[in-house]
């Protein structure tokens, strides 16, 4: 399919229909439109996502939540553009990401903050280096050990700093996670089930976490999860099923 060219929302655009068929939100950061990804399999296709459309608005959180398969990872991972989709279009803060390519979207992928379940630490670095990973190959405006210093003390793991990651327990290492999410301060971050290896204890800090980055910084936040008390808790709940949103 050919892709749009970027359209940056405008006033006129209230309360008007978007070419798609679907009402145009100028308010959503996020903007999904008839969103389309199939995995080929030995003996199926599987559809992971059938025609999303979705707004999320800027500085909400909102959960996305779904049984398991239902599409929810598809969804994070094309927004995050950690993979294309085969067809539609998704429009953050204004650029069309599915239109993005080369160094254009690597940045972007640099701008958005992803917090995987299963935590996804480089396992031979220290705490410090997981930090500031992300961007140990690029110009900052910031100083990379500085700034990771100052996220790993927000997220409560002032002098761990030199530890290996794979010396903490599983809660410690999803504030490591989180903090290099943060390390480039991102308007959005993408949290996929981030409580999923968590006992119910250290995964109610980690929601605590995630909710004071959107008092403090007024982080744009999309939650997959099963957990209905984390889902409660979120402004707006978008519910999946068979890779549709229902
Ligand atoms: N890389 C892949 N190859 C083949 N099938 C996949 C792949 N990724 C996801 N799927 C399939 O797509 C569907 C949706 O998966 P997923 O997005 O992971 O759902 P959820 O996160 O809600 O559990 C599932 O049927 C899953 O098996
Ligand atoms: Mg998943």
């Amino acid at each position: 399919m050919r892709l749009r060219r970027p359209t940056p929302p405008s006033p006129q655009q209230q309360g008007t229909t978007g070419s798609s068929g679907h009402p145009t939100d100028p308010a959503a950061l996020i903007q999904v439109r008839d969103l389309r990804k199939s995995f080929a399999t030995l003996d199926a296709t599987i559809t992971a996502a059938d025609g999303i459309s979705l707004d999320v608005p800027a500085g909400g959180v909102t959960a996305l939540a779904g049984p398991s398969g239902s599409g929810k990872s598809t969804l994070l991972h094309l927004i995050g553009a950690l993979d294309a989709p085969d067809a539609g279009t998704i429009i953050v803060a204004g650029v069309e990401v599915t239109a993005l390519r080369g160094n254009a979207l690597a940045g972007y992928r640099r701008r958005v903050g992803f917090v995987f379940q299963r935590f996804n630490l480089l396992p031979t670095l220290t705490v410090l280096d997981n930090v500031t990973a992300p961007v140990l190959p690029f110009k900052t405006s910031f100083e990379p050990k500085q700034r990771a210093t100052e996220l790993l003390a927000s997220v409560g793991l002032q002098g761990r700093e030199n530890t290996l990651a794979t010396r903490l327990s599983g809660g410690q290492q999803q504030r490591v996670a989180i903090a290099r999410a943060l390390i480039n301060t991102p308007a959005v971050v993408l949290a996929d089930e981030p409580t999923g290896n968590l006992d119910s204890s250290t995964g109610a800090d980690i929601i605590a976490l995630l909710f004071d980055l959107r008092e403090r910084h007024g982080t744009t936040l999309l939650i997959a999860t099963h957990d209905p008390d984390l889902a409660a808790r979120c402004d707006t709940v978008v519910r999946m099923r068979d890779g549709k949103i229902t």
